[in-house]
Order: C-alpha cells, then sequence, then structure tokens
C-alpha cells in the first residue's frame, strides 16, 4: 500500500487551502481534496480563490508536489487526514453538519490501519466523538487502537497581517492521549506552539468560547451605541478613554452588524447544543444574538433620520453602501451585515448603490446592486453615502467631504455639518 503522503486536506476554502500551503512550506507531501471540481481545477492551474493565498504561493505549491484533486481514493495514501469543510447552519438556524457527515463518510470507505483523522471544522462539544468516531469506525476499525482521531480547532482571521497559521497557535484535543500526541507532532512541523486539552470536548469548546466571547463583547458595544447616540455620548471617545486602562479592559467597536462564517454561526452550535441536550437556554448567546442580529435595521433607521433633516423620504432616495463585506480588506460578503440592511432599504424603496474595491458584484434577494464605478462622482450624487466596511484603500475623509450626507458605522471620521457617526 502506498502511503507516502503526508496529508490529504479535505475542503480547499478559507480555512484548508492556507493550511495546506503552510504545511507545503514546511516540506510535507500535501493533497488537496474537494468536491468543487471548479476550485479544484483553477489549484492545479496555480490559480487561488482565497483572499489570504496569492497565485505564486500555489504555484510554490504545486512545485513542491502539491495537487489538488476530487478522486477521494488518493485518502488511502494519507498519513494524516484533516476536515476543513463548511459547518453551516440549516434553514431553521440549528448546526448543518451535512457537509462534515459526507466528508467524514469519504474518510471513512478510504480509511487504512494507522491514519491521523483530524476535524477542524467549527463544531458543536461532543461532534467528533458522537458524531464522527461511530462513522469512522464502522468499518471495524477503532478510535485510539486502529486509527488516530483529534479535533483541531481552525483560528484563520482571514485579512491579518499579523497573525497566521504559522504563529497562532494550534490547540489540539485527541480521543485518547496517544490520538493528541499524534495530532501534536502533525502540526508541530509548521505551527510554533501547539496547546493540549484534556480531549476531543475541550478542543471543540475552547473554539466556541472564543467565538462567543468576541459575539457578546461586540453586542454589548452595539447596545451601548445605541443609547448612547440617544444621550448625545460620543462613544468612539468613550472607547479610546478606556482603551487606555492598561490591564482588564478589551477595546471592541459597534458596527453595523456581525458577518462572516464564524461569529453570527458559531455561538448557535453552542446555544443549540445546550438548550438540545440540556433543556435550557445560553441566555448570553441569545440576547448577543438578538442585539446583533438587530443592528442592519438600527442602521436603517439612522439613514431614515438623516435623510429626514434634508426633508427627503427614504422611498426613492439614492443610498450608497461602501464597504460590503464582512471584514475590511478581504473579499468575503458570506453573512455579510450589508445583506440584510441593502434588504431592508430595498423594501423601503430606496435605491441603492454600492463601492467595494474588492467585491464586483453584489446581489442580494436576487436583485444585483448596480456596482458605482465613477466613486467621486456617485459620493457626490447619492442622498447619501454609508461606510459599512472600512477598506484600506479608502480614503474615508476624502470621501465623506464629497458626500451629501455621509454615515459612518466604522468610527473612522469626525463629526461635521454633513457627516453622523454610529
Ligand atoms: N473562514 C474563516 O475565517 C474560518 C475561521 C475559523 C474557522 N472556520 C471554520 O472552518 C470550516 C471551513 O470553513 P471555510 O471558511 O474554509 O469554508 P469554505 O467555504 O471557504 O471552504 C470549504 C471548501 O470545502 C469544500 N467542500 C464542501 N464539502 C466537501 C466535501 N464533502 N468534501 C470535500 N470538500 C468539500 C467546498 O467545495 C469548499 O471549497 C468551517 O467549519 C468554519 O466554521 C472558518
Amino acid at each position: 500500500m502506498d502511503r507516502s503522503v503526508d496529508a490529504v486536506i479535505i475542503g480547499m476554502g478559507y480555512v484548508g487551502l492556507p493550511l495546506a500551503r503552510e504545511a507545503s512550506a514546511a516540506g510535507l507531501s500535501v493533497i488537496g481534496f474537494d468536491v468543487n471540481l471548479e476550485v479544484v481545477d483553477g489549484l492545479n492551474h496555480g490559480r487561488s480563490h482565497v483572499d489570504d493565498v496569492a497565485d505564486a504561493d500555489v504555484a510554490e505549491m504545486l512545485g513542491r508536489g502539491f495537487f489538488a484533486t476530487t478522486d477521494a481514493g488518493q485518502m488511502r495514501r494519507a498519513r494524516t487526514i484533516v476536515i476543513c469543510v463548511p459547518t453551516p447552519l440549516s434553514s431553521d438556524g440549528a448546526p448543518d453538519l451535512g457537509l462534515v457527515r459526507v466528508a467524514i463518510g469519504s474518510v471513512a470507505t478510504h480509511l487504512q490501519a494507522g491514519t491521523l483523522v483530524i476535524l477542524e471544522s467549527t463544531t458543536y462539544p461532543g461532534t467528533t466523538d458522537e458524531e464522527i468516531r461511530p462513522i469512522l469506525e464502522s468499518g471495524g476499525m477503532t478510535a485510539g487502537k486502529d486509527f488516530y482521531l483529534a479535533f483541531s480547532p481552525e483560528r484563520i482571521d482571514p485579512g491579518n497581517p499579523n497573525f497566521g497559521p504559522k504563529n497562532t497557535p494550534k490547540v489540539v484535543g485527541g480521543h485518547t492521549a496517544a490520538c493528541t500526541d499524534a495530532a501534536e507532532s502533525f502540526y508541530s512541523h509548521f505551527v510554533d506552539k501547539v496547546v493540549r486539552t484534556k480531549g476531543t470536548r475541550e478542543a471543540e469548546m475552547a473554539k466556541l468560547l472564543e467565538n462567543t466571547y468576541r459575539h457578546i463583547n461586540i453586542a454589548l458595544v452595539n447596545e451601548v451605541a445605541r443609547f448612547c447616540h440617544d444621550l448625545e455620548i460620543d462613544l468612539w471617545d468613550v472607547i479610546a478613554a478606556a482603551s487606555t486602562k492598561p490591564f482588564g479592559f478589551e477595546a471592541f467597536r459597534p458596527g453595523p452588524g456581525v458577518g462572516g462564517h464564524c461569529i453570527p454561526i458559531d455561538p448557535n452550535y453552542l446555544s443549540h447544543r445546550v438548550r438540545a441536550r440540556l433543556g435550557y437556554p445560553f441566555r448570553f448567546v441569545e440576547l448577543a444574538q438578538e442585539i446583533n442580529a438587530a443592528m442592519p435595521g438600527y442602521i436603517a433607521r439612522r439613514i431614515q433620520d438623516q435623510l429626514n433633516l434634508d426633508g427627503k423620504p427614504l422611498r426613492g432616495s439614492l443610498v450608497m453602501l461602501l464597504g460590503v463585506t464582512y471584514k475590511p480588506n478581504i473579499a468575503d460578503t458570506r453573512e455579510s451585515p450589508a445583506i440584510p440592511l441593502a434588504k431592508t432599504l430595498l423594501q423601503q424603496g430606496a435605491s441603492i448603490c454600492f463601492h467595494d474595491p474588492l467585491v464586483k458584484q453584489f446581489s442580494v434577494a436576487g436583485h444585483d446592486i448596480s456596482r458605482a464605478d465613477d466613486v467621486d462622482q456617485s459620493l457626490a450624487a447619492a442622498d447619501i453615502c454609508v461606510l459599512l466596511q472600512n477598506h484600506e484603500d479608502y480614503d474615508v475623509e476624502a470621501m465623506a467631504a464629497v458626500a451629501r450626507r455621509f454615515f459612518d458605522t466604522r468610527g473612522v471620521t469626525r463629526p461635521t455639518h454633513n457627516v453622523q457617526l454610529l
């Protein structure tokens, strides 16, 4: 049996591709497995579709022997298999492990004795042991005895120039101590620091604690932003002052809502699990969800209030949205709060256009929103311009100076006669 491949990484997305690059750069032989033929073909032709991985990185990986494939049979050759497929929510807001189950099903079909299987996809505590292990053991092998099984949460922060897969400590929790040893040894090839947990549940929970902490703190400042506006207190000034405390305070900033694949989704995995298993709510998360999800509606109301100052109704006014991605300097619009905001504005009869240096096409509820290619002209033509994402390409002060009304939801500018801050 050919077991010459160090790692097969399943899911060549925002998580799997940077991981493959790091492992390949450290000298491991790596194959990327994905069910999307377009992604596989693109990678094999040296094209990256992920912000933090350049085409040149893919070319280097290919030069070192990496290739992408849709052939699950390649998993038989792997000493380690890492699963990085999406874990979304179903239409009723419950965890949807469908893609993980499909991926694990393929792994089980091709599982060889001695292989290390690691799940990286974010999920609720208990998944590795209760959902993954039985599928892998269905062929007669036993985890911890015939093969190794571990969970290691991905902590990637797309667009972060300071922390990447190598210098972000990697948490690993195995089904047995030997499984943790195997996972620690695998990641030690290309991650500076590996942190061991007692087991898989602790590793799964660590990731959810990190994301829930962010979610709740963002909700806290979002709620404070609303009453500070009513009390005529400049919250941005408040945060700047509070941030000077050298201990016990970490600054979070308000915004138009939360987006991306993690913050709006992962805490649901946890609250759903607590409710389904224990029958009681995880109140902090549910409250944070309510507050953060209400922000796009609040932003729409603030837009309406500012148009009102000019005697204009929202219906028929032109609103320009600046930056429609869920975070600055990346091209990802998944779960972006710009989407519910645009939906609300359209429902109220506003005309909208958008600009984003990283996004060519922005569709909301089946409508293609028109893209402002001549930014200065559109800024001047719109009844109000709303900064949703502060991309580094933006000269926000200059944009605000051209606009008739400018609503800065990111606290970049200072209030003036035509500029309001969240
Ligand atoms: N994007 C982030 O910033 C981030 C950060 C931390 C954790 N995570 C977690 O990592 C996991 C992966 O997220 P992502 O952002 O990389 O997703 P992604 O959508 O960018 O990529 C997932 C890839 O998996 C492929 N795929 C789906 N089902 C498959 C299957 N059965 N077999 C093989 N390939 C399959 C898709 O075609 C896609 O290319 C999720 O659980 C997510 O919550 C994401």
